[in-house]
């Protein structure tokens, strides 16, 4: 099956980058969101974000310009989703607006469609549960920044069709990216490996092991890590970095898993990492 035309459901900062990449490969796409400004300001960061790979001659000016001219906007889901091959959801990560959102894309997008999420936590099979169309429900999970980072976690739920996993991962390639193929259990394989080691890291702070630089610099320098756990937690955002341990905890009911005590306190008080200006370091 080939997918020439597809919808981003969510604009904010997964999906101008999935709608960026799809654009360039060729595709028509159509970016979703429920706010006018939202898609305004979606289409000035792929702008933007192309203009860069054109400055570092990834690309040229004319690729630049047709990739921009493949893309529109609507602010109406059916409109939106009419006449696409595949739609890559990446709304809120909140089980009740991803429920609702399926339910409308099973109502308004062609049979034929396939209907993928970029969830990094919520389970594929439970999302598939709200359509009448569960073969063709699949996880497509990119990373941030989407232009940049290679992997795709692609996601089998539980009924999820060979045939659907083959078209979506020769897209993933297609795209440029590495696919990977992986089950339907929580965190997937990133956040089930990542979010305990930042949670652990949390730890070391909350007992006093050692400072936030230096835990950062142990990761650096001895894991050769790119980055510090702490580092990368402020750039995720605490919130997020505590819902998905949360999820880990709820679903696979083990204990090591349990979000750390400091990590709960640095949300409640806002102190959410660079979004806020403030984290485990300071971004004032
Ligand atoms: P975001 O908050 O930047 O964007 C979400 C967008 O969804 C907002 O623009 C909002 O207006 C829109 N939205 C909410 N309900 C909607 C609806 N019913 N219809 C249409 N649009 C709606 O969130 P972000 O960071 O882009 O995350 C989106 C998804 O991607 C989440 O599932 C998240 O877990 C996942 N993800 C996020 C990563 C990250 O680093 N931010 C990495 C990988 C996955």
């Amino acid at each position: 099956m080939s997918i020439d035309r597809m919808a981003v459901v969510g604009g904010g900062t997964m999906g101008n980058g999935i709608a960026h990449v799809f654009a360039l490969s060729g595709r028509e796409v159509i970016i979703v969101d429920l706010k006018q400004e939202v898609l305004d300001e979606s289409l000035s960061t792929i702008e933007a974000n192309l203009t860069r790979q054109e400055k570092k001659d990834r690309i040229s000016t004319n690729e630049k310009d047709a990739a921009l001219d493949r893309i529109r906007t609507s602010t109406d889901i059916a409109d939106g989703v009419a006449e696409v091959d595949l739609v890559v959801e990446a709304v809120s990560e909140t089980m009740d607006v991803k429920a609702s959102v399926f339910q409308e894309l099973d109502e308004h997008a062609p049979d034929h469609a396939i209907l993928a999420s970029n969830t990094s936590s919520i389970s594929i099979t439970a999302l598939a549960a709200e359509t009448d169309r569960p073969e063709q429900i699949i996880g497509m999970h990119f990373f941030n920044p989407v232009p940049v980072m290679r992997l795709v976690e692609i996601v089998r739920g539980l009924v999820t069709s060979d045939d659907i996993y083959e078209t979506v991962e020769a897209l993933a390639e297609h795209l440029g990216k590495t696919p990977v193929e992986v089950e339907d259990y929580p965190g997937f394989v990133s956040n089930r490996i990542l979010m305990p080691m930042i949670n652990e890291a949390i730890f070391c702070v909350m007992e006093g092991v050692a400072s936030v630089e230096d835990i950062d610099t142990v990761m650096k320098l001895g894991m050769n890590h790119p980055m510090g756990p702490l580092t990368l937690a402020d750039f995720i955002g605490l919130d997020v970095c505590l819902n998905i341990m949360e999820v880990l905890h709820n679903e696979l009911g083990d204990d090591k898993y349990r979000p750390c005590p400091l990590l709960r306190r640095m949300v409640v008080a806002g102190k959410l990492g660079r979004k806020t200006g403030a984290g485990f370091y300071d971004y004032e």
